[in-house]
């Protein structure tokens, strides 16, 4: 399949037809790819199985793993569930745009295969002018999950989509670099007290004081430390997420000792003939960490690194939590404590 490249930097009357020919090609069960706030999505009508399935296909996704649907307008969420709660609401009204992907009960009309199989539908607004210019020409609810190969890290720049899906979909609308970096908070509005599936920027705090009302995260207790295990029962959940192709391992403990440590291996392993690469955020805050996570192991990736050692943030943050989240997922929880 040829794919369409293009390249948008800002919306003026030249990109707006761009986008409107993108728009085209999902209102024709196309698969568009398309830079939001958090990363790369890979678009398809939500309403259009064929279309979904396709998504499916050409991210080689297990079909169990239900997808976001994004909306550029609050009215367009009538379309997918029955009737929005006073607290989703509120939420709407407070974080769309945003990084925040709503559970919510679906309508029949929202098919399976965009669900997962579930009586439940995840629903976001992007915080990105590309992406809801793009939904609202579409004039459709978009599926869209992030628009990497399944299992390889998220997509934050345009070259990180063309490397994964070129020749695979329709077109790939390149913009801006991703500003937030991780995918979105996926908060269950369909449990009595909203449940954390998914951290993101967007943190428990936040969602607490907006509702007054607790929100907690799905098994896990966010004051316990590092290595206890985030599982939630969102089903993308279980699958192997954000690998690099080399071995990864998260190094934890007292700053000193850390450095010593990874002094050490580093050196051991490289008199062994073996490519070291590190990722650390000494001296940034977490939100800038958070940004360039994916992107910095896609590079490692590139130059041939056969082993990354990282080390360990603390979790005792919320955005810290959400950036080990990813961490300890993409080194398949390999954390050594020194
Ligand atoms: O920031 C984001 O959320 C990005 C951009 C493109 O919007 N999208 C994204 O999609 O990360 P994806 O498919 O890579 O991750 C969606 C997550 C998965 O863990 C999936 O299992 C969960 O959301 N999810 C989707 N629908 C769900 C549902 N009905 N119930 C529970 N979890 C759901
Ligand atoms: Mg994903």
């Amino acid at each position: 399949m040829k794919t369409k490249i293009l390249e948008i930097d800002n919306i003026n009357g030249k990109s707006l037809g761009q986008i409107k020919k993108a728009a085209e090609i999902l209102r024709k069960g196309g698969l568009v790819a398309f830079p939001t706030e958090t990363v790369y999505g890979l678009g398809a009508d939500a309403f259009n199985p064929q279309a979904v399935e396709g998504i499916y296909r050409a991210k080689g996704r297990p079909s169990d793993n239900p997808l976001i649907v994004h909306i550029a307008d609050i009215a367009a969420l009538g379309m997918l569930t029955p009737e929005a709660s006073n607290d989703v609401k509120i939420l709407a009204e407070e974080f769309w745009p945003g990084p925040l992907t709503m559970v919510l009960p679906k309508t029949a009309g929202v098919p399976h295969i965009t669900t997962g199989g579930l009586e439940t539908v995840a629903v976001r607004m992007p915080d990105n002018r590309i992406a809801l210019e793009l939904i609202k020409q579409s004039e459709l609810p978009i599926a869209a999950p992030s628009a990497n190969i399944s299992g390889r890290p998220s997509p934050t720049k345009g070259e990180h989509v063309v490397k994964d899906l070129i020749g695979k979909i329709d077109a790939i609308i390149i913009g801006d670099d991703c500003k937030v970096g991780i995918e979105s908070t996926v908060l269950d509005m369909t449990k009595t007290t909203p449940t954390i599936l998914r951290p993101g920027i967007i943190t428990p705090e936040q969602l607490s004081d907006v509702l007054g009302k607790k929100v907690i995260f799905e098994n896990s207790d966010i004051t316990s430390d590092i290595t206890v295990d985030f599982k939630p029962s969102s089903p993308g959940m279980k699958y192997t997420h954000y690998s690099p192709v080399a071995e990864m391992i998260i190094f934890d403990g007292a700053a000193e000792d850390v450095d010593f440590e990874i002094n050490r291996i580093k050196q051991e392993k490289e008199e062994s003939g073996c490519k070291v690469g590190l990722v650390e955020f000494s001296g940034r805050s977490y939100e800038d960490a958070a940004r360039d996570f994916f992107a910095k192991l896609r590079e490692l990736d590139n130059d041939g690194v056969d082993l990354i050692i990282a080390r360990a943030v603390s979790s005792a943050d919320s955005v810290g939590f959400a950036l080990m989240n990813r961490m300890l997922k993409a080194a398949d929880y390999k954390v050594r404590r020194v």
